[in-house]
C-alpha cells in the first residue's frame, strides 16, 4: 500500500521527504521493483554524522534499499553533506531547499518517539539542525550496518514536518506498539515528538498488525 501511494504521489509530481531504517524497507523493495519516482523530488529526512562509506548512513540505506534498484529514480534528490566544513550551514542549505515545499513527509518513528532525528525534548518550532543522538537511537543505528556509532545527526525539524501538506507515519513490529499507542492516543507534548502529529490536519498512519496491537 505504501509503495503504491508513493508511486501515485510521484506520478503527480510530488516533493517528498523519505525516511530510512528498517520500517520502509519492504515498501521500498516493492517500489523499486514496480514503481516510478521520476516525477518526484526527494529529500532525505535525516542523516547520521558518519564517514561517507558507512553502511549505516541514511543515504547509503536509501541507495541500497531503493534508488540503486530502481529503473526510474527521482528527478531530483537532496541529501545531507555531513562532510561540510560547517554543518550548521549545511542544515541551513537544506532548510532553504525544503522550506514549505513538501507535499508529503514520510516518516518512521523511533522507539523513544523520535521523528527523523528529532529526539524527545525537540521544540515544536525546530527546523533543520545538528542534534545529539539518544542512546536508543545510537543502538538502533548499529543494526543498519557495521562501523562507528554516530553521536550526532542532522535532521529536518518538527516544524518542517508539520509544514508538509500531508504526513504519512509508518511503523512495523511489536517493538513499536507501545510508542505508537502513546504517540497517537496519549497527551501531546515534546516528551514524545511523534505526538505532535495529532495536531497535523492531514496525518495518515500506516501500521502492520503488530505495531497497531496496542491501539
Ligand atoms: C532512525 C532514522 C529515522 C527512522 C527511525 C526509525 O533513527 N534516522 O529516519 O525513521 O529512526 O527507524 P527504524 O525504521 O529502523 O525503526
Amino acid at each position: 500500500m505504501v509503495a503504491d501511494r508513493l508511486n501515485d504521489a510521484a506520478a503527480g509530481g510530488a516533493t517528498m521527504c523519505l525516511p530510512t531504517g528498517s520500517t520502509p524497507r519492504q515498501a521500498y523493495a516493492h517500489l523499486a521493483a514496480h514503481g516510478d519516482l521520476s516525477g518526484s523530488t526527494v529529500f532525505l529526512l535525516d542523516e547520521f554524522v558518519l564517514p561517507d562509506d558507512s553502511p549505516a548512513r541514511c543515504d547509503s540505506m536509501l541507495h541500497r534499499d531503493l534508488l540503486n534498484r530502481m529503473t526510474h529514480p527521482p528527478k531530483r534528490l537532496e541529501t545531507w553533506d555531513t562532510n561540510a566544513p560547517d554543518l550548521a550551514a549545511e542544515c541551513a542549505r537544506m532548510e532553504d531547499a525544503v522550506n514549505g515545499v513538501l507535499d508529503v513527509a514520510v516518516l518512521g518513528i523511533g522507539t523513544n518517539g523520535h521523528l527523523g532525528l528529532n529526539e524527545p525534548g525537540s521544540p515544536v518550532a525546530s527546523r533543520s539542525r545538528v542534534v545529539e543522538l539518544h542512546q536508543s537511537t545510537q543502538a538502533a543505528s548499529t543494526t543498519y550496518g557495521s562501523g562507528p556509532i554516530p553521536e550526532l545527526g542532522v535532521t529536518f525539524g518538527l516544524a518542517d514536518i508539520m509544514d508538509a501538506s500531508t504526513v504519512w507515519l509508518l511503523a512495523t513490529g511489536t517493538h513499536k506498539a507501545a510508542i505508537i499507542a502513546d504517540a497517537l492516543t496519549g497527551p501531546i507534548g515534546i516528551a514524545i515528538p511523534a505526538s505532535v502529529l495529532q495536531d497535523h490536519p492531514q496525518l495518515e498512519v500506516f501500521l502492520d498488525p503488530e505495531a497497531a496491537s496496542r491501539l
